[in-house]
């Protein structure tokens, strides 16, 4: 369901998201990966994007590192092609590959940093891509997560409502599925807090290093280290 999901969005997907946050989700990434490379400490690091979409996390990773003169090995997995078709335009230079972050096809100790933006909630097995995430990671490797989630603020209330009233129609005009919008604060709604999902990652063998929510208090960071 998911795959077909994303599959029927992803032309318009980039758009979609730059619109509705006003840009946002750019600096949310941008934020997310410039604090998660600062635990990274490996001149050749491999670096896998799970639910990579149409490739913005490796772009942004990249880039950062580029300017710090890292070269990285890059790859991207996703379930959907269609979002896999954009990447691959976007950043030509990762091997991505269509999969399953329940079932991800590399070998164990594969990874010095994983990442994970806005894609956790979708996985219908949160608990078993968590293990796989563990496995392909090298000790001490770095995991970041960028997610939504629901804040009590006052400020964090304003945005749900946007979230739950305005993007589905935004979202529904540009892509013929405003179906597609309605799951993003239904899945959000039922998405753990960073605290809860803290506690989910340390009983799997991860330690939290650093979480951070970003403006306006919809979406978090937390970079966490496989211990
Ligand atoms: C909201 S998009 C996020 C894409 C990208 N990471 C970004 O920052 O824009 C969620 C992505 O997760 C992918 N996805 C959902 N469930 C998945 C799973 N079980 N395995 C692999 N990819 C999955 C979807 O196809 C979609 O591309």
């Amino acid at each position: 369901m998911v795959r077909e999901l994303f599959n029927s969005i992803a032309k318009r997907y980039d758009l979609v998201n730059r619109l509705t946050t006003l840009g946002l989700d750019k600096r949310w990434r941008r934020k997310a990966c410039e604090i998660a490379l600062t635990y990274v400490d490996v001149k050749k690091p491999r670096i896998l994007d799970v639910a990579c979409g149409t490739g913005d996390m490796i772009m942004c990773m990249r880039k950062r590192l580029e300017r710090r003169g890292i070269p990285a090995k890059f790859y991207g997995l996703d379930c959907s092609e269609r979002m896999l078709e954009i990447a691959k335009k976007k950043v030509p230079f990762a091997e991505l590959k269509v999969g399953n972050a329940e079932e991800i096809l590399f070998p164990d100790g594969s990874f010095d940093l994983v990442s994970v933006a806005f894609g956790l909630r979708n996985f219908s097995d949160r608990e078993k891509a968590i293990g796989e995430i563990h496995r392909v990671l090298k000790r001490r490797g770095i995991l970041l997560i960028l997610e939504f989630s629901r804040s009590e603020s006052l400020l964090g209330k304003l945005t749900w409502f946007y979230t739950r009233s305005v993007v589905p129609i935004i979202g529904g005009i540009l892509t013929g599925n405003r179906e597609a919008y309605n799951h993003l604060w239904r899945s959000i709604e039922t998405f753990p807090s960073p605290e809860e999902l803290s506690m989910e990652f340390e009983k799997r063998g991860f330690k939290v290093l650093t979480m951070e929510w970003f403006f306006p208090r919809i979406a978090f960071v937390m970079v966490l280290e496989k211990v």
